[in-house]
């Protein structure tokens, strides 16, 4: 795949033809309140466990460490197992994908894409989690990043790789499909933790 600086907005369109499934996101955080006590914020964690196992093997991908050395280093599965340990919450079984064996490169990329992205609304999520008592070293390292600049470049970094790939129309309109299949999958993951049976 040739990579060129040309389509200097990809990520920005991205952003903004996801951005219905974003809101979406927004009204169920708010409807199952996971930062409104520390009760609800379990569920939450779990949520982004399951997520970041599900990605750990685009994350661990090849072709994606060709175009993002630091790939592997960016999931957070290792946080948020950390985070569910001192929460002394249960760590979810994780045996399926959400996706097809073998994804293409670009929709690889488009899935981190939303978890990356997520990092951005994580700096003022670990703000909430602050208020409940928690920390980057207390149950919300999922949350944290070394510094507010350091996350910026992280995702400027990413930004950058997304940007430079040069795609045909029908190669744009596949990323933009995975990346909303990520969006969704997340809904339906923060539902299923959210809204399963509390054990007997
Ligand atoms: C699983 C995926 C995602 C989840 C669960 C998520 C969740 C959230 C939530 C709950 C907020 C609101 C924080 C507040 O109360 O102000 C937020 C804010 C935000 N999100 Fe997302 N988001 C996701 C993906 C993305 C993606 C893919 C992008 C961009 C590419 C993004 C960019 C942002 C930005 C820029 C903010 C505003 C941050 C601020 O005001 O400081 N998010 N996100």
């Amino acid at each position: 795949m040739n990579t060129t600086a040309e389509h200097k907005s990809r990520c920005r369109r991205l952003m903004a033809n996801t951005d219905d499934l974003h809101e979406d996101l927004h009204v169920l955080v708010d409807r199952f309140g996971p930062f409104k006590a520390v009760e609800n914020y379990g569920p939450w964690v779990e949520a982004q466990y399951i997520f970041q196992q599900q990605l750990l093997g685009l994350y661990e991908d090849k072709q994606v460490a060709e175009l993002l050395p630091d790939a592997a280093h960016r999931s957070r599965l290792q946080a948020a197992a950390k985070d569910l340990a001192f929460l002394g919450h249960a760590v979810p079984t994780v045996d399926a994908v959400p996706y097809e064996k073998d994804l293409p490169l670009i929709e690889a990329l488009a899935w981190l894409f939303v978890s990356e992205g997520s990092t951005l609304g994580a700096a003022k999520l670990i703000k909430y989690a602050e208020a409940l008592g928690l920390s980057a070293n207390e149950g919300a390292s999922h949350l944290a990043a070394e510094s507010p600049a350091a996350r910026m470049t992280s995702w400027k970094q990413f930004t950058a790789v997304i940007d430079g790939l040069q795609l045909s129309d029908a190669e744009e309109e596949q990323m933009l499909a995975a990346a909303k299949a990520a969006f969704r999958n997340f809904r339906t993951v923060l539902e299923q933790c959210f809204e399963k049976p509390l054990a007997a």
